[in-house]
């Protein structure tokens, strides 16, 4: 299944600080060409689905070692088939002789700390979604990047979406029209948690339990699959909300919530958002409302990459049909922009929105919900 460029019979090859020095590759310095040497922190189920398969595929990465300090038998059968070190500790592998870059997979309340962890030791670093869980940790860890040159990403995978890149093209173009409404609603996240990987399958998504833990999860399924909204929202409307208001579900005492509404004010612009646990599959609704045309985009199955935009009605405009798989994944995109080749589909910068309209939906539910401003746009080093 993994696709790995070196073979078991040709082991993981870490390289020694002195052949890096010899070589002139500073710690952390954007280079071209590779081989990039990656290490992987969680190794998880979204790391296997969507970063390892990437990253072992890739024909100029290097997985030198992998931090889990409680690795899966699929883990470890994939350490032991690609001769891939596991360690629990994240200092091993943020050592000058290991990798430059890392990839970052864990409960979303460690990102912070290991995002911190990895910029300070000169890392690369791409980083599951949520970025992080406040706006000055989001702009700390931003300016700490620009400061050190480091390349910086956030896996919302969304933005590769065909549908999305599409979407965003056509409001960007004028096509559209002027946008005066947006309506976004997001079902499911109601998911069956298994402590030990055995429950059944039933009808929500199996989960870990930490899901459910605020001290790990930060949030619950307005952070699990609304940070996905709070971000592609934006990022298609090239804009950012000025205002918002929000109501949480709550969960069960000491559980995390179960989503929320919300209304976001853009001035001439307003976006009615909902994210809700529910026990169906996930299902998601994007409708973009312009004075010269609407456009529905849908993910019917919760499966990556599945994204549809079913309906349009800007006549003779050609609706691309979506390519399951195709799409540059957020480890590629990385490595093109550890290379110079671009910048990063969604830098640090870029996501410090999502992590403000979630911030500011938690603080207006939780003051009754009242109206908040949303943030503001991260300001770079010197300005
Ligand atoms: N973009 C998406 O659509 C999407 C989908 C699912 C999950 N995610 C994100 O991916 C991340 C991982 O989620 P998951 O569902 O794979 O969870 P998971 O529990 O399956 O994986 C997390 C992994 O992190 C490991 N871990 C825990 N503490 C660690 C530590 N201190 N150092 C290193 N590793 C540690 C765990 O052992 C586990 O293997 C989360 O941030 C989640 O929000 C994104």
């Amino acid at each position: 299944m993994y696709r790995r460029r070196d073979t078991v019979s040709n082991p993981v090859r870490v390289r020694s600080p002195t052949a890096a020095s010899e070589e002139g590759v500073a710690d952390g310095q954007a280079q071209r060409g590779g081989p990039h040497r990656f290490a992987a922190v969680g190794a998880g189920r979204f790391a296997h689905l969507y970063h390892l398969p990437a990253l072992l595929a890739h024909p100029r990465a290097d997985l030198t070692m992998i931090c889990d300090p409680t690795p899966s038998e699929h883990t470890i059968d994939l350490a032991r088939r690609a001769d891939i070190p596991i360690v629990a500790d994240l200092d091993a592998v943020l050592q000058p002789d290991i990798c430059d870059a890392v990839v970052i997979s864990t409960p979303d309340r460690l990102h912070a700390p290991q995002v911190r962890r990895a910029l300070e030791a000169g890392k690369h670093v791409l980083v599951d979604k949520p970025f992080v869980l406040d706006g000055a940790t989001a702009r700390d860890l931003t300016s700490m990047a620009e400061r050190r040159q480091l390349v910086t990403a956030v896996a919302f995978n969304q933005r590769f979406s065909t549908a999305y890149r599409h979407a965003q093209r056509l409001v960007a173009e004028g096509e559209l029209g002027t946008i005066r409404r947006v309506e976004t609603i997001q079902l499911g996240g109601d998911w069956v948690i298994s402590q030990d990987g055995s429950a059944p399958r039933q009808t929500g998504s199996l989960r870990p339990a930490w899901y459910q833990d605020p001290s790990l999860a930060g949030g619950g399924v307005l952070v699990g699959r609304g940070a996905h909204m709070a971000d592609i929202v934006p990022w298609v409307l090239g804009r950012r909300p000025a205002q918002l208001r929000a109501e949480v579900l709550p969960g069960v005492t000491g559980q995390v919530d179960r989503g929320g509404t919300a209304d976001l004010d853009f001035g001439d612009l307003t976006w009615r958002f909902a994210s809700l646990a529910d026990p169906a599959p996930l299902w998601d609704d994007v409708r973009i409302y312009g004075s010269a045309g609407r456009l529905e985009i849908r993910k019917p199955e919760g499966t990556l990459g599945f994204w549809s935009l079913s309906h349009c009605d800007i006549h003779d405009l050609a609706i691309p049909t979506p390519e399951p798989g195709v799409d540059t994944v957020a480890v590629d995109d990385f490595i093109g922009a550890i290379e110079g080749l671009h910048p990063p589909r969604c830098d640090f910068a870029s996501a410090c929105t999502s992590v403000d309209i979630l911030e500011a939906m938690y603080a207006s539910a939780a003051s009754g919900g009242g109206w908040l401003p949303a943030g503001r746009p991260h300001e770079g080093v010197g300005q």
